[in-house]
């Protein structure tokens, strides 16, 4: 029946829009397929989308219905593709999280998501099934403005970056360390990529290879990002991240960004030299080419918050005319201090809503809830938890299994909604023996006001805490505030930003602080949320909330097909 509705739909959007703006269909026939590829100069078995890592970049206009027809051309494995950012408003089954809200594509079949681009932004999609992400499947959704709108900023070009972190080896073989007794860990990555491209120094790889195809750094695939700019003009560059696991910190030698959107929302803006960014997350910068043309200039991405080795992504700012190739005579800029989170939280708390674009939050919440992350051994197992509970996909997605009452399909006792602040030392190493793993959910009720403490803590190592992006489906959120050591239910609200809170979908938890968020529960779905670094996730650092269940409207039979929805 979906060509009906598809037909309706049309005059509909029209209708809502008011503006006489006629809302497009943007189609796309994509197939997602093995390749091999050498993106750092070093050949490896990557996932692409019509023959391309990072995929084809979506552009539509506020709106707009973009329909994509993904077809699975992997031999043995199953895909799903997740629309971070699109909130999924009144399509909760096209969220692309395989077993929350689909079955998974299966190798051979076409599966077609089909949804609204509502807000205009810098957004990106991914592969949501297992670590996929890892091996390429993953591009960018920019949303403009309906014609005769503007952005409330100025700039002549528009640019895309896509950055990101790179491994050698599979995600198969990441999956099988990471879940093995005892704990094997998949290590820091081989290289950083700059839209796809980095550069691996094949001449450190400990066994020489005899095939001289395996690593050779003249090979095209490797050639480093280049952005040509004109002298004297402003560029708007999108600045998204989809790193496995590093946090990055972003930089253009000698000039400066200026910070104006931040996951969809407008920034009051403010300038940094360089631009800390986590996975999961999106911005804009305006950046003036106004150094001396007769030079080109280093952009760099380095790992922060791990101590990894020196391993950087490059690209280089072209200055037209200067001939593409020639790489700046400069050494790249340094990298910020690794292990120092001070400038990291600092720019985190610079980000507020822009004047003349600010949601205001309701200024109280109903429910709140304080997620504690913690590491830990489950039966000998290295496991992340929240809560000390440690999150397990149901074989059938919890979208279905509400929606048709299948009440056997996932444990039905919510995990709990904090845990013992009292008693618990979040810079101590724990054992966190109790610790449990289970599939059960957060049910909201509709419409309510949630606030959600991201509570850090120690990991298994002595004197360590990380990083992590939380990443939340369905909704934006307001960032309410950031602090340091354990939260304080009584004074820390108290300091809440209620005037100009930016709304983000992913923000970080820094080493040992705490991130408060506020958003309403007002999205019939199941929703993911979840820390973007995937071997976190696939470690169980995640929860689902559910909220409207009865506003869902007819699940399309496409969804189904695993566990228990035979039939429905
Ligand atoms: Cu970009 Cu559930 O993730
Ligand atoms: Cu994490």
């Amino acid at each position: 029946m979906v060509p009906v509705r598809f037909l309706l739909l049309i005059p509909l959007i029209a209708l809502l829009n008011g503006y006489g703006v006629e809302a497009r269909i943007r189609r796309y026939k994509w197939e997602v397929k093995n390749e091999f590829k050498s993106p750092d100069c070093y050949r490896k078995m990557v996932i692409t989308i019509n023959g391309r890592t990072p995929g084809p970049t979506i552009r539509a206009q506020q709106n707009d219905t973009i329909i994509v027809e993904v077809t699975n051309s992997l031999f043995t494995e199953n895909i799903a593709i997740h629309w971070h950012g699109i909130r999924q408003i009144g399509t909760p089954w096209f969220d692309g999280s395989e077993g929350i809200t689909q079955c998974p594509i299966l190798p051979g079949t076409t599966f077609k998501y089909q949804f609204v681009v509502d807000r205009p932004g810098t957004y990106v999609y991914h592969a949501h099934y297992g670590m996929q992400r890892d091996s390429g499947l993953y591009g960018s959704i920019i949303v403009g403005l309906p014609d005769g709108e503007s952005e409330p900023f100025a700039y002549d070009y528009d640019r895309n970056i896509i950055l990101n972190d790179w491994y050698h080896n599979s995600t198969t073989e990441q999956a099988v360390g990471l879940s093995k007794v005892p704990f094997q860990w998949i290590g820091e990555p081989q290289s950083l990529l700059i839209h796809g491209r980095g550069r691996f120094n094949c001449s450190s790889l400990s066994v020489p290879s005899s095939d001289p195809g395996l690593c050779n750094t003249t090979n095209p695939d490797c050639f480093p990002f280049r952005l040509i700019v004109v002298p004297g003009k402003t560029y708007r560059l999108r600045v998204s991240s989809l790193t496995s696991l590093s946090a990055l910190s972003f930089q253009i030698e000698g000039h400066k960004l200026t910070v104006v959107e931040a996951d969809g929302h407008y920034v009051e803006p403010f300038v940094v030299q360089n631009l800390f960014i986590y996975s999961g997350e999106t911005y804009s910068v305006l950046v003036k080419a106004d150094q001396d043309p007769t030079t080109n200039y280093w952009i760099t991405s380095n790992i922060v918050s791990r101590p990894a080795p020196n391993t950087p992504g490059q690209g280089v700012l072209v200055y037209y005319p200067n001939h593409p190739r020639r790489s700046p005579l400069t050494i790249p800029p340094a990298a910020p201090v690794w292990n120092d989170s001070r400038p990291r939280m600092a720019q985190s708390q610079a980000i507020k809503a822009r004047r003349g674009y600010i949601h205001t939050p309701p200024a109280v919440s109903d429910r709140v809830i304080v997620f504690l992350n913690t590491q830990n051994e489950l039966n000998g197992r290295r496991r992340w938890s929240v809560n000390n509970v440690s999150f397990t996909h149901p074989l059938t997605p919890y979208l279905i299994a509400l929606k048709h009452n299948l009440t056997h399909a996932f444990d039905q006792n919510p995990p709990p909604d904090g845990y013992d602040f009292l008693n618990y030392d979040i810079y101590e190493r724990h054992p966190n023996a109790n610790t449990t793993s289970s599939n059960g959910i957060y049910r909201l009720n509709f419409n309510s006001i949630v606030d959600v403490i991201l509570q850090n803590a120690n990991t298994m190592n002595p004197k360590n805490s990380e990083t992590h992006p939380w990443h939340l489906h369905g909704h934006d959120f307001w960032v309410l505030g950031y602090g340091e050591g354990k939260f304080d239910m009584f004074n820390d609200p108290n300091k809440y930003n209620l005037v100009n809170p930016i709304m983000k979908n992913t923000v970080p938890v820094h080493p040992f602080g705490w991130t408060a968020l506020r958003f309403k529960a007002d999205n019939p779905g199941a929703w993911s949320f979840h820390c973007h670094i995937e071997s976190h996730l696939f470690m169980g650092m995640g929860v689902v909330f559910a909220e409207g269940i009865e506003k869902v409207g007819k699940l399309p039979s496409s969804i189904m097909g695993c566990g228990q929805t035979q039939g429905l």
